[in-house]
C-alpha cells in the first residue's frame, strides 16, 4: 500500500461531489433527467412570457430541456402584433420563431382573434361591417403569412363562446360582422398558409356543460360547412377540486368523438378560486402531494383516453410559479404550475410524469 503525504489526499469537499456525481449517475430514474416530452412521446408545450424569456436564463433551460412545443403568451396577439392600424411588430414573435427553429420546438400561434386583445384602434370602427372585415381579413393574412412555415398551427378564435348559457360573445366581432366571422377567420388563415393547423380554443369546456355543448355544436356546424377547422383547444386553466375527473373524462370523450385534434392549450391547476380573502395563502407539503395527484389524473385522462392521431399535446399555460398570470391577473396567491417560485421541480411535474405513464 502506497502511503500518500497529507497534501495528495484529495479535499474532502471534492469526495463528497464525486460521490454526489456517482450516486446519480447510478439512479439513473432521476426524475428530470428523462425530459417531460420524451416521457410523452407528444408534443408538451408551455406558454412563455416575452419577459422571463429573454432575462432568466434558468427559464430558457428549463424550456429547451423539458418542452417541444412553445405558445406565446401574449406577443403573437393582435394588440402586440399589430398596435397601431396597419403598423406591425414583429421583432419579439420573430425572435420566439427563430428561438423555436433553433431548438427545434413547434411553435403553437396563439391566437388570431380573440376579443380581450382587440386593439382600440380596431374597436372604434365597431358597426362599420365593411371596415371590421377588412380588419379581420387583413390580420389575419398578414399574421399568418409571416410565420408561414414557423408556425405549425393557430388558435383561430379563441373564447368566441359565452360560459353558463353557451350564446355567442357579444363582442365587436360579434356584434358587427355576425356569427359568420368565425368560419371567415378559418377561411383566412387556412388561404394565408394551408399547411398550418387551425384551432377554435376555449375555456372551461370541461366544467360548464352547456358552453362546453354550444361548443361543440359550433365545430359540428363549421365541419358541416366545409370550415377548415383541424382541432379544439381546451384551455384548461382549472382548480384543484373542479371539475371532477369524471367529468375531464366525459368531455375529453365528447370532444374526441368529433374526429379533431385535441390539444390541452392552457393547462394550469390553482387552488383559489378569487374568495376575497384566499382560502390558501401559502403552499404546503400536502397540498403539494395533492396537486400532483390531480396532475397525475388530469395527464392520465389526455393520455389515454384521446387516440395518438388525435393527440395535438399537452401546453401549460406557464411552467413555473414564479410567473404564472394567475396570481397577477386575478389578484390573489396561487401555485398553479409545475416547478416553483425558485424553477424547482414540484411534486405537480413528477405527478403530470405519472400521469404520462398509463400508456
Ligand atoms: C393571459 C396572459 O397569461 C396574461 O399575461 C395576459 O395579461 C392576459 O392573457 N386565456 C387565453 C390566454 O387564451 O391568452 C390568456 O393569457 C389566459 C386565458
Amino acid at each position: 500500500m502506497v502511503l500518500y503525504p497529507m497534501h495528495f489526499r484529495y479535499p474532502k469537499k471534492l469526495i463528497v461531489i464525486a460521490f454526489a456525481v456517482l450516486m446519480l449517475a447510478a439512479c439513473g430514474g432521476h426524475k428530470e433527467n428523462t425530459p417531460l416530452y420524451i416521457h410523452a412521446g407528444f408534443e408538451i408545450g408551455t406558454a412563455v412570457g416575452a419577459k422571463e424569456f429573454a432575462t432568466d436564463s434558468l427559464f430558457r433551460a428549463i424550456l429547451v430541456r423539458e418542452f417541444n412545443s412553445i405558445t406565446a403568451e401574449n406577443i403573437m396577439k393582435m394588440a402586440h402584433l399589430q398596435p397601431v392600424e396597419g403598423v406591425f411588430q414583429w421583432a419579439k414573435a420573430d425572435s420566439l420563431a427563430a428561438f423555436c427553429a433553433r431548438y427545434n420546438k413547434r411553435l403553437h400561434g396563439h391566437a388570431l382573434n380573440w376579443y380581450l386583445s382587440t386593439p382600440a384602434w380596431a374597436k372604434a370602427y365597431a358597426g362599420d361591417s365593411a371596415a371590421l372585415e377588412n380588419i379581420l381579413k387583413n390580420h389575419i393574412t398578414r399574421v399568418v403569412e409571416q410565420f408561414k412555415g414557423k408556425a405549425a398551427s393557430w388558435d383561430v378564435v379563441n373564447e368566441a363562446i359565452l360560459d353558463s348559457t353557451g350564446a355567442y360573445r357579444k363582442s365587436i366581432w360579434y356584434n358587427t360582422l355576425g356569427p359568420e366571422y368565425i368560419a371567415r377567420a378559418f377561411t383566412y388563415a387556412r388561404a394565408a398558409d394551408p399547411d398550418a393547423l387551425l384551432f377554435y380554443n376555449d375555456y372551461s369546456l370541461t366544467s360548464d356543460t352547456v358552453k362546453r355543448a354550444a361548443v361543440l355544436a359550433l365545430i359540428a356546424e363549421l365541419k358541416a360547412n366545409n370550415v377548415p377547422i383541424d382541432g379544439i383547444g381546451l384551455q384548461e386553466h382549472i382548480y384543484m377540486d373542479s371539475p371532477s375527473i369524471d367529468e375531464i373524462r366525459k368531455a375529453l370523450k365528447e370532444f374526441v368523438a368529433t374526429g379533431l385534434l385535441i390539444h390541452i392549450s392552457e393547462l394550469d391547476i390553482s387552488f383559489n378560486h378569487f374568495e376575497k380573502p384566499p382560502v390558501y395563502l401559502s403552499f404546503t407539503d400536502s397540498m403539494a402531494q395533492w396537486q400532483r395527484e390531480r396532475y397525475r389524473q388530469v395527464v392520465a385522462a389526455y393520455t389515454e383516453l384521446v387516440p395518438d392521431s388525435q393527440k395535438y399535446g399537452i401546453t401549460m399555460w406557464g411552467f413555473a410559479d414564479k410567473y404564472t398570470w394567475v396570481c397577477s391577473y386575478f389578484d390573489q396567491p396561487d401555485w398553479p404550475c409545475l416547478y416553483d417560485t425558485t424553477l424547482s421541480a414540484k411534486p405537480a411535474y413528477q405527478g403530470f410524469v405519472e400521469g404520462l405513464k398509463v400508456r
